[in-house]
């Protein structure tokens, strides 16, 4: 049995527009890696030399953890070492790459070969301490890697791969993000929608599902509109507006919210030219006057053990 095992998990990008807590995208824009060791003395301890919280009951990986002792009734204690790389705070999954890969390195460090809906009902746990409700897209495309549709009740994770030529450009906004932010920009999102608001919306995400089974990236960009999340949450996000015109502009075939944001994702096909995407959206957010950091990628695989 082993002693130690460090794991490695994506970011990851929520809703893709109409999926509002049901679709999910691991990119490879960041990774979380994250070494779990037992130790005699039965506790859970979180190492790291980032900002984030340190007590294993605030921190999203230490309730994973705490949460698979209690369940499995292990005997040791574990330390947690946390190298942080997805931002936390502005809708790339950050809680859930770090829950996601707690989830992945406890099932192997016991051999407990537990099944993929499983590993992603735990890593939920961990989510649960930041955006205040447990959601599963994140974690589910941390833990499986691709595109994921959460289907719950019960809980089953379909996962789809994605065509190999779909892209994302990525802007990352340099805001200063509230503390539960993933909390407050749930709360302003209406309660009841009308069904006219419902039938866009499923359409649209109907036709990104039938986007990733035919592989067509096109399909999954040009779908990526949101007539409920999207408009209730843009005012947080300043000159988002902008951002997505200069995006579709450049050529960009969907533009939206990552997740709870602020960052905004522009969805494209690797011919495009994702370089003059990328300078759109800085340009849009200058208009604002707010920087923010660009970055192109595709999607990823899932968890990792790296060793
Ligand atoms: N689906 C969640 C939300 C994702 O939009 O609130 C949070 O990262």
């Amino acid at each position: 049995m082993r002693s130690k095992i460090t794991v490695v998990a994506p970011s990851s990008t929520a809703n893709l527009g109409p999926g509002f807590d049901v679709f999910g995208l691991a990119v490879n824009a960041f990774y979380d890696e994250i070494t779990l060791t037992k130790t005699k003395e039965k506790k859970v301890s979180i190492v790291t030399a980032d900002e984030i919280p340190t007590n294993p009951d605030k921190n999203t990986a230490g309730l994973v953890v705490k949460n698979m002792i209690k369940k499995f009734r292990t005997k040791d204690g574990i330390e947690i070492k946390i190298k942080k790389n997805v931002p936390a705070g502005y809708g790339m999954g950050s809680s859930a790459a770090s829950a996601a890969a707690a989830a992945v390195g406890f099932d192997k460090l016991y051999g407990l070969k537990l099944d993929d809906n499983s590993l992603v009902e735990f890593a939920g746990i961990g989510e649960k301490a930041s955006a205040g409700s447990i959601h599963y897209d994140n974690v589910a495309a941390s833990v499986l890697g691709g595109f994921v549709i959460v289907k719950t009740n019960p809980l089953n994770i379909i996962k789809i791969d994605p065509p190999t030529n779909l892209r994302m450009c990525i802007a990352v906004p340099k805001l200063k993000v509230p503390k539960k932010k993933t909390k407050v920009s749930r709360g302003v999102i209406p309660k009841k929608i009308s069904l006219k608001d419902s039938i866009v919306n499923l359409s649209n995400a109907t036709a990104i599902v039938a986007g990733f089974m035919n592989k067509d990236a096109k399909l999954i960009g040009t779908s990526i509109q949101d007539v409920i999340v999207e408009p209730a949450r843009q005012h947080m996000i300043p000159g988002f507006k902008k951002v997505k015109e200069n995006a579709l502009k450049a050529g960009a075939l969907g533009v939206t919210i990552s997740g709870a944001g602020p960052s905004v994702i522009a969805f494209s096909e690797r011919s495009a030219d994702l370089k003059k995407i990328s300078l759109a959206m800085t340009r849009g957010f200058k208009s604002s006057k707010t920087r923010c950091e660009t970055i192109i990628c595709k999607p990823s695989v899932g968890a990792k053990i790296k060793k």
